[in-house]
């Protein structure tokens, strides 16, 4: 069994985290906020109709937006009632309660692989840290052939950058595009925020 996610510990914790959480987004939409930043930035490195995991989805926000642009989406969480709120708010996404740490969506009968993998919202510091270089090494066997892998979050969450590219590295993915924010700023020594592209790296 892999370690327990800081996620799941926060919702042990707090038993309302999930639904504040849930409400919190649904809050920012009612308010007009622009929540689609990152499923633009994954759409535009695709054509219709390409397969994409949103791996660590949450309630759904950009795995729902990229099915509503014609993308084939499936949604993975560890957190069940995020799960339920995403199937039951976008029930034309394919949805599974799973830890990224032993994912495994082939034995769930979802045996093609992905276009792209996208990890946004911090998802990685939200890991338990000893999962960090098995659920990347996930994410690379969930790839098609030339499959990308799209990963946000941000400084001052426990995870330096220099160690996310060297457990990346490990897992066999390589950097490809390094960028600060989702709307293609570039990445500099002082950013605070990280947008990796990274691919399968030559057996
Ligand atoms: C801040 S939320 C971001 C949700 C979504 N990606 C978004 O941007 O709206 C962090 C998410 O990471 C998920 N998460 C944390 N550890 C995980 C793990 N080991 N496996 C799968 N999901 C995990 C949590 O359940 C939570 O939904």
């Amino acid at each position: 069994m892999p370690d327990k996610s800081r996620w799941i510990e926060i919702t042990e914790d707090n038993p309302d985290h999930s639904a504040w959480y849930i409400q919190r987004f649904k809050d920012m939409a009612a308010e007009g906020h622009d929540l689609d930043g990152e499923a633009r930035f994954v759409d535009a490195m695709l054509s219709r109709g390409s397969r994409i995991l949103d791996a660590g989805c949450g309630p759904g926000r950009v795995a729902a937006r990229l099915t509503a642009l014609g993308h084939e989406v499936v949604g993975a969480d560890v957190d069940p009632a995020l799960i339920a709120e995403a199937a039951a708010v976008h029930p034309e996404t394919t949805w599974f309660v799973a830890d990224l740490a032993s994912l495994d969506l082939p034995a769930e009968g979802v045996a093609e692989g992905f276009d792209v993998i996208v990890s946004a919202g911090n998802v990685m510091t939200f890991l338990a840290p000893s999962t960090r270089s098995d659920v990347l090494r996930n994410l690379r066997t969930h790839l098609r052939d030339e499959g990308r892998v799209v990963i946000g979050f941000g400084a001052g969450r426990d995870y330096d950058f220099a160690d996310f590219f060297a457990d990346a590295e490990s897992a066999g993915l390589e950097s490809l595009i390094t960028l600060s924010s989702w709307d293609l700023r570039p990445f500099t020594p002082e950013s605070d925020f990280i947008v990796a592209v990274l691919g399968a790296a030559a057996a």
